[in-house]
């Protein structure tokens, strides 16, 4: 069972469990009507039946065998020019926990903040912010983390069993992550940006390797960097181009 967590400071002091929910990101989202909504609520879902991924996907889950939550946060002196912060938080959040449970494996974070082991995706990660220009007000930040689900419909997908050949306990998990997701946010909160940065190129897949990708059309190209709004920039015959997340494909 989900409970109300005694090691965060401010995450997870308020715990939501849904046996079953459409979109945890959704539910999340309703609650910033309510005035008395507080940082760090988390909602939590055995069953999300309409779960939602980037650039308009489903994300489909096994009931009971995942991690599927949303947690509210109020990023308000962050800066709308530099909400990519918040994904590389979140991602290596995810990352940070992962390396510790997996230590031989290789955990890495594809842009802009999937997390894959050993070449796999085994999270992928919904944030949806509300604005009061310059600053953020709300972020709702969605975690998927494949858990304890063995047969996924790509072959491109993993779980945390699969890799380990053993269950893990979904509670305990989602203590670990939302305790590591605070400790990265507290950075955010610091405006350590460039440790996050720094962290975040250091993980991601395809930094200064040449690799294939679609856009209009197929090249070839070498991440060099990523712009300070999160659009990846890739060297392609010398010249650098900025992408955003639906301009381009990694193939
Ligand atoms: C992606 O990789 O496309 C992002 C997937 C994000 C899924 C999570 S599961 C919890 C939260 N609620 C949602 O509806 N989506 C996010």
């Amino acid at each position: 069972m989900y409970k109300i967590l005694a090691k965060t400071l401010f995450l997870g002091k308020r715990v939501i469990y849904m046996p079953t929910c459409h979109s945890t990101n959704d539910i999340a989202a309703n609650m910033l009507e309510k005035p008395d909504n507080q940082e760090g609520i988390v909602i939590v879902t055995d069953n999300q039946t309409s779960g939602k991924g980037q650039r308009g996907n489903v994300w489909h889950s096994e009931p009971g065998l995942n991690l599927t939550f949303s947690i509210i946060l109020k990023p308000n002196t962050l800066q709308i020019k530099h909400q990519f912060n918040l994904n590389m938080m979140a991602s290596l959040a995810v990352s940070d926990m992962l390396k510790e449970l997996l230590p031989t494996e290789e955990v890495k974070v594809k842009w802009p903040n999937d997390v894959y082991v050993n070449e796999k995706k085994i999270s992928g990660i919904l944030i949806e912010n509300t604005l009061k220009p310059p600053f953020l007000e709300y972020a709702v930040v969605g975690i998927g983390l494949n858990v304890n689900q063995e047969r996924f419909g790509s072959d491109k997908a993993t779980s945390m069993k699969r890799i380990s050949r053993q269950d893990h306990s979904l509670p305990e998990l989602f203590e670990l992550l939302i305790f590591s997701l605070e400790k990265r946010y507290m950075q955010l909160k610091s405006r350590e940006y460039p440790l996050l940065k720094t962290d975040y190129m250091t993980h991601l897949i395809g930094f200064r390797h040449s690799r294939r990708f679609r856009s209009e059309y197929e090249f070839e190209g070498v991440i060099e960097d990523v712009s300070e709004e999160g659009k990846l920039l890739i060297n392609i015959k010398g010249q650098r181009k900025a992408f955003d997340l639906k301009e381009i494909t990694f193939l």
